[in-house]
């Protein structure tokens, strides 16, 4: 098993991999269809039938698709712009590695096993995340789906092919459990498997901060409106905001018009990431925030305008399952993560579980997020005992 888990990864490894030692996997691009080509390939070399839900989401089964008692996992292949390989990715491989292992060991499961390639759970592309388990579980209208465009102006419709079905409406009642293997993204797991207790509420926000465009060289600097000084003040008061909250705020991308040295910009784009243990906390945290931004305006003869882009309430996951789960790994420790993922959304409907791979630093969402074959392969035993149980 140690030698499985490099070989199938290895496989995987080079697709969209940049300069930087990061990828490129961007929902419905080019290396991402390869990577769903790959799913297909590898679902048919083990028999498996793979179905797409007609909103970007594949699934292959081990039993009948959608059968009673369904127990889902899988991950997502997209990734954030120059993210790292195992975020995602490493529940999809882990996946069908535990469905080979279930299958060594001479099992059958009684219910059906579905391993779920979900589509944009970054919003690195379209915007939103948990793009395509929001579809599937109707948190989102697929019209507004279709609708979301990427930074070339092609739609979420356009690259899907079409509308998205939206909601399964079977999925409360055929799925008895959802359980995600990823990655752990901080630096709170010290053995080499955990179970997840719970996610923290977290959401996106665009802020435009307009002025007045003007030459660099001729406009003096009591005259300027420039809405880079209000963007600025408003980085910093995010920060300070977040740590005086004990919550977490990060502006980590931006655009500028025109973009140019000797320009003062007219427009500056900026997007603010926070969450926090609590909604209140969150929502004090951004009002807070927007506040201080809007004062900063005044000062500097700008405007700022707020549009909150995504919301991902609390999850708190079945404690049940995870105390199960937990059990089952031999006391497993369960811990939180301020990490979205599809899992979240899942757990609205059905119960869901996660297990983290220890991740040695701790980075994620970066070239440098690692996880060692050895946690992994710990990882495929620990999904594959979990599945072998939840199908039993
Ligand atoms: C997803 O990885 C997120 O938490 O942003
Ligand atoms: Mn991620
Ligand atoms: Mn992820």
């Amino acid at each position: 098993m140690t030698a499985a888990f490099p070989r199938l990864w290895a496989e995987i490894a080079p697709i969209g991999l940049d300069r930087t030692g990061g990828y490129l996997r961007y929902a419905l691009s080019d290396p991402e269809l390869i990577l769903r080509d790959w799913f297909r390939n590898q679902a048919d070399r083990r028999d498996m039938t793979v179905t797409d839900d007609g909103n970007g989401n594949l699934f292959a089964w081990w039993g009948r698709q959608w059968g009673p008692g369904t127990v889902l996992t899988g991950s997502h292949f997209d990734s954030v712009p120059h993210g790292g390989g195992y975020d995602g990715p490493l529940g999809i491989v882990s996946a069908f590695l535990a469905v080979d292992r279930l299958r060594a060991a001479g099992v059958t499961p009684s219910r059906p096993i579905g391993v779920a390639a979900f589509v944009e759970e970054e919003g690195g592309r379209f915007g939103l995340p948990c793009l395509g388990s929001r579809l599937l579980t109707g948190a989102i209208d697929p019209d507004a789906a279709a609708a979301l465009c990427d930074a070339d102006g092609v739609t979420f419709g356009e690259a899907l092919g079409g509308r998205p079905a939206g909601a399964l409406p079977a999925l409360a009642s055929r799925v008895g459990a959802v359980v995600e293997l990823h990655i752990e993204q901080g630096r709170a797991l010290e053995v080499p498997v955990g179970v997840a207790s719970a996610i923290w509420p977290h959401g996106r926000w665009r802020l435009d901060f307009t002025g007045h465009g003007d030459h660099a060289g001729t406009t003096r600097m009591a005259d300027r409106h420039d809405p880079m000084l209000t963007f600025a003040a408003t980085v910093l008061a995010a920060n300070e905001e977040a740590r005086l909250a004990g919550a977490l705020a990060t502006i980590a991308r931006v655009s500028v018009q025109p973009n140019a040295t000797n320009a003062i910009p007219s427009l500056v784009r900026a997007w603010l990431d926070a969450r926090a243990a609590d909604t209140a906390t969150m929502d004090r945290l951004v009002e807070t925030i927007v506040k201080r931004a809007v004062d900063r305006a005044a000062d500097d003869g700008t405007q700022v305008s707020v549009e909150p882009e995504s919301a991902s309430p609390e999850v708190a996951f079945d404690t049940t399952l995870a105390s199960r789960l937990s059990t089952l790994l031999g006391g497993a420790p369960i811990l939180p993560t301020g990490a979205g993922h599809d899992a979240g959304v899942l757990s609205a409907h059905v119960p869901t579980a996660m297990l983290f791979v220890r991740n040695p630093t701790g980075v994620s969402h970066s070239p440098a997020e690692h996880a060692t074959d050895a946690d992994c392969a710990a990882g495929v035993e620990a999904l594959a005992t979990v599945l072998g149980e939840l199908a039993a």
